[in-house]
């Protein structure tokens, strides 16, 4: 009788390995279907906070709490089975504290047995970071733009064009990656610097809008499907998934109202012997 071997996860330690190596895939999602085709594409499938904005409409993602991160973090763990998962520290589940930080990441795995967490901040995050680590919780940290800032930042602007202002983005790179953060998120930070901060730590650095200079990229998946209404100037959209996604419903609504559909394939008949 032959066992079939369970296909092994990728891990927060596997992910810190690739720095200056093979560039480590990353998408978003939120739910099992989409996770389970990441799965045979990518290295680390991340349940971002930008859920927020992406199935709830909101305009930020400031109102999202750990509960959604939480239930939408077991659904993509449902539906991969290679990838390392990363559930996004919600804003308000961390910043109060290390032991808040704790409390909140310690529910995040044992509720959904994703594989890291990831925080926002960089210098103003390091003990958390550290702490966090210590017990065993690995950190996948974010710098630059962080979305979570936006009312103290003014808004989504790149970070870091004029290289006067470079410095506190080095030492929070610097201070992620000296916390033990295993990789660390450059969003919206111009090439230039994006460029100095991978050279400089020993973590990989995965770029949004950072360009491929990191060590990998991620991109919020309805974005790159066209399903996003407005997308940064760093998106590429791949496809165009809106007018098709259009057009099917357009179809089956028209079916619907002539009749055309359901048809006798869609329908149960009665038994043979009946
Ligand atoms: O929430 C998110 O989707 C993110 C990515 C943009 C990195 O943090």
């Amino acid at each position: 009788m032959s066992v079939q071997a369970p296909q092994k996860r990728l891990t927060a330690p596997d992910i810190r390995a690739r720095k200056g190596g093979e560039p480590i895939v990353a998408l978003t999602s939120y739910h099992a279907h989409t996770a389970r085709i990441l799965d045979q594409h990518c290295d680390v499938i991340l349940v971002g906070d930008s859920l927020g904005m992406v199935m709830h409409g909101m305009e930020s993602t400031l109102p999202v709490t750990l509960e959604m991160m939480i239930l939408q973090g077991r659904a993509v763990m449902r539906g991969s089975q290679r990838a390392l998962v990363v559930v996004d520290m919600p804003f308000g589940s961390y910043e109060a504290s290390k032991e808040q930080a704790f409390m909140s990441a310690a529910r995040v795995l044992k509720e959904t047995g994703c594989g890291a967490i990831k925080v926002e901040g960089g210098r103003r995050m390091a003990e958390t970071i550290a702490f966090l680590v210590e017990r065993g919780v690995p950190v996948m940290a974010h710098v630059g733009l962080t979305p979570q800032a936006i009312n103290a930042l003014g808004g989504f602007r790149a970070q870091g064009r004029d290289p006067a202002d470079w410095g506190p983005h080095e030492e929070d790179a610097r201070a992620v990656a000296q916390a033990g953060a295993f990789s660390v998120v450059l969003e919206a930070m111009a090439e230039p610097l994006a460029a100095r901060v991978t050279k400089d730590i020993d973590i990989p650095t995965i770029g949004i809008g950072a360009s491929a200079t990191c060590d990998g990229q991620i991109l919020v998946l309805e974005d790159m499907l066209g399903l996003s209404p407005r997308v940064p100037k760093f998106v590429k959209r791949y496809t165009d998934l809106g007018p098709s996604i259009g057009k099917a419903v357009a179809d089956y609504a028209r079916e619907v109202r002539s009749r055309a559909f359901p048809g006798p394939e869609h329908v149960y008949p009665l038994k043979k012997t009946v």
